[in-house]
């Protein structure tokens, strides 16, 4: 019973946008309401040069940004919120995609000036691969932005969701006077630099604010929304649920307006944890017995440790401090004693958790991304972490060749971690790094040095279309630099293709090579 009232309790979700739409913002002013932090700006400021409170790395540091994904709970109403930070710059990896498979929901947060970017699709179509739940968030209505039709036109177009705007803004940048909610029916009243006012749609039109209701745009954006009510896509919860219709909210996370309402209505709809799937079949959380799954392995957070910590999803009943627990993987038992839970920058000493909770796990080096664990006689796995395809190809080698063993070991470790990948061309062995983005070559390098003390020289091999060979038998003459054969970890062959161009006139030319996208295989795992 205590377990199913914990997981009851728990809303996990994580926020995604591409750079610059306001995820931060939007985290600060979720984390104030948290009581976590008092002050706007403590998150991160770019320009102030302040770091982010989870800026863990010293890599982060220096350039002030989020490189690692962090974690952050704390009660909000009836609810334990857990809030995963994805990594917020251009430069995102795996580890990004991987955070989204240990979250319940999502909120995507869109600049309504720019519309859908490059990364929200990326990001957003993993969330559809595994059926997560998403909320979206239009932001930055205190500017001209596009029209909100075309927005969500966009949204349905591009990202191929239904959409329902449980809020209809009225103006924009100048003319911006608030939001017609039509989830909870009121007017939320933008008052500039005061705190948002909230009236009844029933007392609207009672005479008392004629101000508002004679106003010409207030009365177009009166007229859209009975358009939007007959002609639009109906609430659907069930779809919500399965990730087939969005929740959009218009709002401004900076001013900030519209955030608590969007807080609040989103706290209620979001999924609590629920069952998931393993090698023997769903697992109810509310089981007695505790299980759970490692999502990211990183090393080093606190320099002065040379610690790995593991960061843990619980799934199912009551973790306990001190707990035995099996990795069916290797069949070895652990006794869980070092465990921190994340607030921002502290790391406290957890004692318990339920499920939707993350945790961070001692790691002495036993631990692989996707590794479950278990309590007592149990023996499945959870679902195999999808492996994401990297876009970023470079070659790389260890500067001075006498430092060739700690170059391996480095190599190793690091690929574990998962923020890179590794290939080796083929016949010939020379090393490939491929990862979701730029900024993880630095950090493989600057880690590289400071751990390892190994000079890394990379070579561009450029962006590539990465396509695994659904047949492995293989003419190897098939191919030059232009389709690189290489082979991944797991010793299966797949080419890496120049561009768009070279793709297509590789596969007109042999109809019979099966080429295999690894967003489609992850698509069709899940299914
Ligand atoms: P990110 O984490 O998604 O990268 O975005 P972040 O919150 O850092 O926001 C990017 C920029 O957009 C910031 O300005 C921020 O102040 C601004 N912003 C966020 N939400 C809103 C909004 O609702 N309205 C308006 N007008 N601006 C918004 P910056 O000048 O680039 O950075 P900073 O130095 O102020 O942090």
């Amino acid at each position: 019973m205590h377990i199913k009232q914990e997981t009851d309790m728990r809303k996990t979700f994580a926020i995604i946008s591409h750079p610059d739409a306001g995820k931060t913002t939007m985290t600060e002013k979720l984390l104030m309401f948290g009581n976590l932090i008092r002050e706007a700006g403590t998150v991160k400021g770019k320009k102030s040069g302040k770091f982010a409170t989870s800026d863990w790395m010293e890599i982060e540091k220096q350039r002030g940004i989020s490189v690692t994904s962090s974690v952050m709970n704390f009660p909000y109403k009836d609810y334990k919120v857990n809030i995963l930070d994805t990594p917020g710059h251009e430069d995102f990896s795996e580890d990004t995609y991987r955070t989204l498979t240990a979250v319940d929901s999502v909120v995507m947060i869109i600049d309504a000036t720019k519309g859908i970017e490059a990364q929200t699709i990326k990001l957003f179509k993993v969330c559809k691969m595994r059926g997560i739940p998403i909320f979206t968030f239009i932001n930055k209505l205190d500017r001209e932005g596009r029209e909100p039709f075309d927005l969500l036109d966009q949204i349905e177009e591009v990202l191929e969701i239904e959409t329902y705007p449980m809020n209809w803004p009225v103006g924009m940048g100048k003319r911006f006077l608030g939001i017609l909610d039509r989830y909870n029916n009121q007017f939320v009243k933008f008052n500039g630099n005061d705190p948002e006012s909230y009236i009844p749609f029933d007392d609207l039109h009672s005479g008392d604010y004629q101000a508002i209701t004679e106003d010409t745009t207030f009365k177009e954006t009166e007229e859209e929304m009975s358009l939007l009510d007959e002609a639009g896509d109906q609430f659907n919860i069930e779809k919500v649920l399965k990730g087939d219709q969005t929740p959009v909210f218009f709002g401004s996370a900076l001013a900030p307006f519209g955030v608590e309402t969007f807080f609040d209505t989103f706290i209620d709809l979001a999924p609590t944890p629920k069952a998931r799937k393993t090698t023997e079949g769903l697992i109810d959380p509310i089981q007695e017995q505790f299980s759970g799954f490692i999502f990211k392995i990183q090393a080093n957070m606190n320099p002065a440790h040379r610690d790995r910590v593991a960061f843990l999803r619980v799934c199912s009943g009551k973790f306990e401090r001190g707990m035995t627990v099996t990795l069916p993987r290797t069949g070895k038992s652990f006794k869980l004693n070092q465990t921190q839970q994340f607030v921002a920058s502290s790391r406290d000493t957890v004692d318990e958790a339920y499920p939707g909770d993350i945790i961070g796990i001692y790691d002495p080096g036993v631990y692989r991304i996707g590794d479950t664990l278990l309590e007592g006689k149990q023996t499945f796995e959870y679902d195999e972490m999808p492996q994401f395809p990297p876009e970023l190809f470079k070659r790389v080698t260890a500067k001075n060749v006498m430092k060739s063993k700690q170059f391996k070991k480095g190599l190793e470790q690091l690929v574990q971690e998962g923020a890179i990948q590794l290939f080796t061309t083929y016949p010939m062995e020379n090393y490939i790094i491929g990862a979701v983005g730029e900024l993880q070559y630095q950090v493989f390098e600057h880690r590289m040095k400071h751990e390892y003390n190994v000079d890394v020289v990379f070579e561009s091999v450029g962006e590539r279309i990465p396509r695994w060979l659904k047949d492995q038998q293989v003419d190897t003459t098939l191919f030059d630099d232009r389709n690189l054969l290489v082979k991944d970890r797991e010793g299966d062959f797949l080419v890496l293709f120049k561009n768009d161009f070279a793709l297509r006139w590789f596969t007109d030319k042999h109809e019979d090579i099966a080429l295999i996208d690894l967003f489609e295989v992850n698509q069709y795992n899940q299914a």
